[in-house]
């Protein structure tokens, strides 16, 4: 093994590590093993202040003096949903910001990189001007986990080419009530369907094992465990029920994705029968990375450990000694709960051996492993030309392809679709046909999707390029206007939002949408309902008055997909990745009562 190396420690233990692989190369290593012996090597020559470093990831809007990455050997930084370098929004920008933290880093002693941590969760999309994909639940509806592996693959490929080589997804959650609002990010309900994306996504980001490929990007599982069980679907809730029951619902799909290589997971926030992940021992420790054996590392979600107690200093205890092994801080000097307490804390637990510190070796033992594995020591730097291939027409492809075969075609009464593409006026109504912020819903550029646009095609746009020149296109948002139309295309759905603030009591389509639906069926032209949703909807009088219906879901940047289908040149092929609700009573899907409306796995085509 003979590699160039930036850092001195590298070099030292290289000659005794080839002989160690060459004597064990015949025993399968476990999982991020093949480095221990250099891990071991560094660990043994780090300070305690060095070993907490690592365990720390800061938040890039909490870093007010760039110096305290070097004071503080700072493992990891991460931008939350709206937190962005200065300066404009674009890929070099990113790409500038993550280069000169490293160049903090690596002036530590031990030259130790740090790596950049994104919520990479249907592409990059923090990032102007990249390839938005579907979101989870429309990926789950493709039911093709080649397809979720490749959209992965070009996900890693352009988080790389900003510098970043981590990326906070898949969401692995197994969603029992849709009223929760981060039903989206979900596969679906089923633990089967959610594990078979786990493991495609996990390869499509890392590869088929993690490794110093420019384009491995460190996936992490999210959100651990039962996330997506929460009574009522309130976010960061409790999730009630039996081991057994949790076992069966919400295990499945995190064994898929350790047995996939995953080299991180995200604790949820959410409790189980009253006891917040962050600080179950059980869950973490025995349950997952003894049972299941994971050897990653688990990392905090934001400020999560904070909700344990009203005492910082106990909740740092608590969850360290639970098994966390680096804990997310979005708070620097300044306010409280501030990465310098938490390191300040943890050294006193330390100290006073309330923190062992083997669990400190431990936990820096798993982090280490996995840059090594990452060949971030050698090679801390992106490749450049990954960041000209941003949201490249080969690449907008691949999320064109994902929108196809996302879609559900729920009624299409006397083949309404496909429409023809010389139709002598096709109206589009609905203010949602010619927005890409409903199109992509939240975690778009900025956390809840309503903020900066991106650069994508509206559905509005698809139709216009896909229809013959002597076909009139016309757009209104409130339907006015479409008395002589020959077919009238109808846009509704949910605005952009994220986590709790997507959280609903109540799924009714609106009473505007139904109306706008209503008022289309009254012109006495075929109707074609497209639903932009993050989940299904009641949909009261819709169903009933559309000729067509499509659950599009958060389809992304690429608008053509929907119109691909619409007219034709792609057959609908997706299935319902979650029941879909008749009424009310029916939301908690693993305690369906009553009849849905769909059922899981409905679609039709033609
Ligand atoms: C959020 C989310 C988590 C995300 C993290 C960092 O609160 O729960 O999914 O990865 O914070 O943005």
């Amino acid at each position: 093994m003979t590699h160039e190396s930036f850092n001195p420690i590298v070099r030292l233990v290289s000659p005794f590590l080839f002989c160690t692989i060459l004597t064990t190369a015949s025993a399968a290593p476990l999982p991020f093993s093949q480095y221990d012996n250099q891990v071991a090597s560094l660990l043994a020559q780090m300070t305690l202040d060095e070993k907490i470093g690592q365990m720390v990831q800061v938040d890039l809007l909490a870093i007010t003096n760039k110096d305290d990455i070097q004071t503080y050997f700072i493992g990891s930084v991460l931008s939350g949903g709206d937190s962005k370098p200065a300066g404009e929004n674009d890929p070099q920008t990113w790409l500038n910001t993550v280069n000169d933290l490293q160049s903090h880093a690596l002036k530590t002693r031990l030259k130790i990189p740090l790596i950049y941590g994104i919520d990479a969760v249907h592409g990059h999309n923090d990032v102007v001007g990249t390839t938005i994909f579907p979101h989870n639940i429309g990926m789950g509806a493709t039911r093709n986990p080649k397809l979720v592996e490749q959209a992965e693959a070009v996900t890693a490929s352009e988080v790389a080419g900003t510098g970043i080589r981590w990326a906070f997804g898949p969401c692995l959650a197994v969603v029992q009530d849709e009223r929760w609002g981060r039903t989206y990010e979900s596969f679906g309900q089923s633990p089967g369907l959610v594990s078979e994306m786990a493991a495609a996504a996990v390869r499509g980001f890392q590869g088929n094992t993690l490794s110093s490929q420019p384009t491995s990007v460190l996936s992490c599982a999210k959100h651990y465990l039962g996330d997506g069980g929460t009574e009522n679907g309130i976010d960061q809730g409790n999730t009630v029920c039996s081991e057994a029951t949790l076992r069966r619902l919400f295990l499945p799909p995190y064994r898929a994705a350790v047995k996939a290589g995953v080299g991180s997971i995200m604790v949820s926030y959410s409790s189980w029968n009253g006891g917040k992940m962050s600080g179950d021992k059980y869950l973490l420790t025995d349950v997952l990375k003894g049972e299941l054996g994971f050897r990653g590392f688990l990392v905090s979600d934001w400020a999560a450990i904070d909700q344990l107690s009203p005492d910082y200093r106990a909740d740092v205890e608590q969850s360290i000694n639970a098994g966390l092994d680096m804990i997310m801080i979005p708070n620097g000097p300044g306010k409280t709960n501030n990465y310098v307490e938490f390191i300040r804390d943890l050294k006193e637990l330390v100290a006073e051996g309330k923190v062992p510190q083997s669990r400190i070796d431990d936990a820096v033992t798993r982090i280490l492993r996995v840059k090594f594995q990452m060949g971030l020591f050698e090679n801390p730097w992106t490749d450049p030309a990954l960041t000209a291939q941003i949201g490249s027409p080969d690449h907008r492809q691949i999320a064109r392809e994902c929108v196809q075969q996302s879609l559900v075609l729920l009624k299409n009464k006397n083949h309404a679709l496909p429409l023809k593409k010389d139709l002598k006026h096709l109206a589009v109504v609905g203010f949602g046909a010619n927005d890409l912020r409903m199109q992509c819903g939240g975690w778009t550029i900025s956390w809840q999707g309503s903020g900066e646009l991106t650069k994508g095609t509206t559905i509005l746009q698809a139709i216009r390029q896909a229809v013959s020149p002597e076909t009139q296109v016309t757009f209104s948002p409130d339907g006015s206007g479409i008395s002589n139309a020959d077919a009238v295309v109808v846009v509704v759905g949910e605005h952009p939002y994220a986590e709790m603030r997507g959280d609903r009591t109540n799924l009714d389509l609106s009473a505007a949408d139904q109306a706008l639906i209503q008022n289309a069926k009254a012109s006495g032209a075929p109707v074609t309902t497209i639903l932009l949703s993050g989940r299904p909807l009641i949909l009261g009088t819709a169903l009933d008055a559309s000729d067509a219906f499509i659950a599009a879901w958060l389809p992304g940047t690429e608008g053509e997909g929907v119109a691909d289908v619409l007219f034709g040149d792609v057959r609908p092929t997706g299935k319902l990745p979650r029941e879909w609700p008749s009424t009310d009573q029916q939301f908690a899907a693993d305690k369906m009562t009553g009849k849905p409306l769909f059922k899981f796995g409905y679609g039709l085509t033609y």
